[in-house]
This record gives structure tokens, C-alpha cells and sequence, in this order.
């Protein structure tokens, strides 16, 4: 990095810093007492929240189709640490972005190092494209990424401080028939999904050298038209000319509605590689729209820029996903010229819109056996069946904490399964159980070493081995 450059984003990071650090001074034992002692809230900061099991059934599909589509479309996957340092965001993603200047959780380690949580993850994947040299295997490298990423915005509704990303990224091809097939690819995702109905917003933004002809047109016009602009954008002017394009206050829109558009001023490299990608995407008939105001938030973008936008009620739309190309990144970070194109769903957002259209969820197999015991010798037997039966692939249910065999028959009635065992005083010394219908309420006793053939015996008519199941971690 050159000096200058490297001054300049310190000096950014050093802005995004909080003015005192929270880091407690070594051995200052009052202030430490002090925070020790303060009330704890039962709840997490602001715009971060649990996802508690009853909703983890939307979270396993979504992980799910995501797990069965990556493979299917050549993705490897690839996890990469929440926190990097800061300076990597500042130079990927841009100065003058909202992402940077107002969103970025910044802080120094006790060890002075200037880190941040991740805004985004393509820097992230880009770092480490670059670090494990994987510009020798051969291309294209495809590589799929899950988990949180942080963003210090107003939280409101579709929008946290923490929220959850799929990100399907593609480095070393610039040719647009993958440009479409990402496209096909998140299209693919939300069918599965459910979520029919969805809408593509496209635009090309074209690359560093027709950007450059492009933006001093555009600053002239914003400049001529200045006082209609709102306050923020007015400073966008100087900052981040582009971002004028997609601002929803009402006087900036009806400004930008007349706006030169980038795609008018492409040079013919990046126009023929929009007018492929369109072509491309008429050929797999999906439902896209040109945007000429879509430019994004983040500045490593050149050529393709797109957006999945849900299709609900007028002024409810929301992204549900976005992404682009980003030819210049990995150069920019020290790396050898390398074309890419990537996009990120935001699964909180999809499964919000799963909700709001009623779209189908996971659901968990249900157990269909119960364990019941009854005295000491009893509950140690019933432990080890229920090790030996779950060791086979068998859903089982129990309440080993309950001594009364009522309230645990009880129990088993109302999870709905259709049997129990039950191992009384008695059966535990004769090594028996008992095996209780529990549609007929007939019952029988058999040896404890018979238990696994009668099991799947009694229930060989219906599947009850569940299949082992992979699971991504968020
Ligand atoms: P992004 O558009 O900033 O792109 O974020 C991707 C998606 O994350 C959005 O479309 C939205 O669904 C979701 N999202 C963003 N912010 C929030 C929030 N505060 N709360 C809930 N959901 C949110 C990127 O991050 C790029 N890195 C995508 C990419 C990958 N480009 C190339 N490769």
C-alpha cells in the first residue's frame, strides 16, 4: 500500500474509533468494580436478538436448500473469522459509504491492533482468496460462505445489527454467462425456498475507466441542481457522487429520475459484456428489470450490479439479496489482476418473506417412541436404551427427570408417539421391558436384548430411522 493511501486509511479507521476506548484500564480495579456491579439487562444490544428453536424450523430449510444447492452449482465451501482487520473493509468496500463511515464496529485490541466485526464478507473472501494463493488452482473458484455479519445501522424491521448472509462468490472468469448463471443461481435458491415471486434488478456500472468520464458528467448535473438535493447527498457530492443515484428521499429521487445513467455511457468492453448478460438472461427466461439507479453500497463493484427484490405490498419491498462484480478487488489488495462476481442472500430476510407468503418450513421428524421408567435401576436401564436405540437411528422420546410413571404416560400421550417402553422396578431385574400400543393400549413383555427387532418391527410399515442429516452452522 502506498504511504499516502496507508495514512489515509488510518485515518478513517481512527474516526470510526469511539473517542475513548472502552477498554478498561489494566488493574483499575474501581472502574472494573463499578461495571462488575452494574445491573445486567436481559436482553442482547440493540438490533441483535436469539433465534429461539421455535423458529429454528425456517432457519434448517433455508440452511438446507443452501446446503443441497452450493454443492450442485460447483461451490467449495470456505470460513472465515468474523473480525479481520479494519483497514481491509476501509480499502475494500470504500470511503465515503455509508458501510464505512457510519456502520463499521470498530475497536483496538488490547494489543493496539485496529479490527473490525465484518460489515460484509466479500473483503473477507477476497483476503483470503489472495492469502492461500489460490490464484494457482485452477479457475474458477467457487466459494460459498454462511454466518453473521455486523452493520451499526437503525434497527428497524428486515434490518439488525447483526444480521446472517449467504454469500456464492466467483473469482478468475469475467465472461457475463456467469454473471447469469448467479443470477439462475439465486433464482434457483428462492424457488426452492418458496419464494416465487421475486423481481432482478440489473444495472451496469461499467469499469474504473468509462466510471471516470461518467461520474464528472453526473457531479455536474447534481452540482446544477444542488439545492434539491437533501443534506446528506449534498455531502455524497464530494464523498460518493454515485450513491445520489439510489437515495429515497423524495427530492433526490425526482432529481435522479433525470439523471444521466451509466448504462448510456458505457465504454464498449463493459457495454457488450451488459448486453451478453442480458441476453444471457433472456435466454433462461428470468424475471429481471433494468435499474439505471441501482449502483449499490459498496464500492468494489464494476459492470454488474443486481438486486433480488421481494415482491410484496408497495413500499414493504425489500432486498432480499444483492450483489455484482468486482474485477478490481483482488488487485486492489495486493492480489494478481483477478475478475469476480459474487452476491449474498440475507437470511433474515428470506425468512421473513417465507413468513409473510406462509411458505413452507422444515419439519423436524417427530419421535414416535417413548421411554418410561420407574425406580432407580429402572432410569440407568432406560439411559443405556436410549443410547443403544438412538445409536441406530431411532427418534425416541423420555422424561428421565419424572419419577411418576402417570405424568410421564402423560407425557408420551400428548408428544402423540405410538409406543412406549416402559422398564418398572421389576423389568429392570428381570431384563425385560415392557412395549405399551399406545393407539390400542395393548402391552407385552419381552427380553431387553429383543427390544431393536421389535422396535423396528412394531414400525417396519412407516420410516421411523431418521437420516442422518447435515446441517450448516449459522
Ligand atoms: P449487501 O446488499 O450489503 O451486499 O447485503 C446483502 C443482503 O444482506 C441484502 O440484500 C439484505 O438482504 C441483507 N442485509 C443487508 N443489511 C442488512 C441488515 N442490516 N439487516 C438484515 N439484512 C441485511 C453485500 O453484503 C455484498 N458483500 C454481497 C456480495 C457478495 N457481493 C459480492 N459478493
Amino acid at each position: 500500500m502506498a504511504r499516502t493511501a496507508t495514512k489515509k486509511v488510518n485515518r478513517i479507521i481512527k474516526k470510526s474509533l469511539p473517542k475513548k476506548t472502552k477498554t478498561l484500564p489494566r488493574g483499575n480495579k474501581a472502574v472494573k468494580k463499578k461495571i462488575v456491579s452494574e445491573p445486567i439487562l436481559m436482553q442482547p444490544p440493540r438490533g441483535m436478538r436469539d433465534i429461539l428453536p421455535a423458529e429454528q424450523d425456517y432457519w434448517n430449510r433455508v440452511r438446507m436448500v443452501l446446503d443441497k444447492e452450493y454443492p450442485k452449482y460447483g461451490f467449495g465451501r470456505i470460513d472465515i473469522p468474523a473480525v479481520e482487520f479494519a483497514n481491509l473493509f476501509v480499502r475494500s468496500i470504500g470511503e465515503g459509504t455509508d458501510v464505512i463511515d457510519k456502520e463499521m464496529y470498530s475497536f483496538l485490541t488490547k494489543g493496539k491492533d485496529k479490527v473490525a466485526l465484518r460489515p460484509e464478507m466479500t473483503a473477507g473472501i477476497a483476503r483470503a482468496y489472495i492469502q492461500h494463493g489460490m490464484n494457482v488452482l485452477s479457475k474458477p473458484i467457487k466459494l460459498f460462505s454462511i454466518g453473521p455479519v455486523y452493520r451499526y445501522d437503525r434497527p428497524q424491521e428486515g434490518r439488525y445489527r447483526e444480521h446472517f448472509q449467504a454469500n456464492f462468490d466467483i473469482f478468475g472468469e469475467e465472461d457475463a454467462v456467469l454473471d447469469a448463471q448467479m443470477i439462475q443461481l439465486a433464482h434457483r435458491i428462492m424457488l426452492n425456498l418458496g419464494i416465487k415471486e421475486v423481481q432482478f434488478q440489473i444495472n451496469s456500472i461499467g469499469c474504473p475507466s468509462c466510471r471516470k468520464e461518467y461520474l464528472d458528467m453526473l457531479v455536474s448535473y447534481f452540482e446544477s441542481k444542488k439545492k434539491k438535493l437533501c443534506k446528506t447527498c449534498k455531502s455524497r457530492l464530494k464523498t460518493n457522487p454515485l450513491r445520489i443515484l439510489d437515495c429515497k428521499e423524495d427530492k433526490c429521487v425526482q432529481v435522479s429520475a433525470t439523471a444521466p445513467q451509466t448504462v448510456d455511457h458505457l465504454c464498449e468492453g463493459c457495454r457488450n459484456h451488459f448486453k451478453n448478460l442480458l441476453e444471457y438472461l433472456d435466454e433462461l427466461e428470468l424475471p429481471y428489470a433494468i435499474n439505471p439507479q441501482l449502483v449499490r453500497g459498496l464500492d468494489y463493484y464494476t459492470r454488474t450490479v443486481f438486486e433480488i427484490w421481494s415482491v410484496g405490498e408497495e413500499g414493504k419491498r425489500k432486498s432480499l439479496g444483492g450483489g455484482g462484480r468486482y474485477d478490481k478487488l483482488v488487485e486492489s489488495l495486493g492480489g494478481e489482476p483477478t475478475p469476480a462476481i459474487g452476491f449474498a442472500l440475507g437470511l433474515d430476510r428470506l425468512i421473513m418473506e417465507m413468513k409473510r407468503i406462509k411458505a413452507k418450513s422444515y419439519e423436524s421428524p417427530k419421535p414416535r417412541i417413548f421411554i418410561a421408567q420407574l425406580g432407580n435401576l429402572a432410569k440407568k436401564k432406560s439411559l443405556k436404551l436410549f443410547a443403544n436405540l438412538e445409536k441406530e437411528g431411532i427418534l425416541l422420546a423420555e422424561s428421565f427427570g419424572r419419577g411418576s410413571l402417570k405424568s410421564q404416560l402423560r407425557t408420551a400421550n400428548k408428544l402423540g408417539v405410538e409406543m412406549t417402553i416402559i422398564i418398572g422396578q421389576k423389568e429392570a431385574l428381570d431384563e425385560t421391558v415392557i412395549i405399551k400400543n399406545m393407539v390400542t393400549g395393548t402391552q407385552e413383555t419381552i427380553p431387553q436384548e429383543k427390544v431393536l427387532n421389535a422396535v423396528k418391527k412394531i414400525l417396519k410399515n412407516k420410516p421411523m430411522v431418521i437420516k442422518k442429516r447435515k446441517v450448516t452452522n449459522k
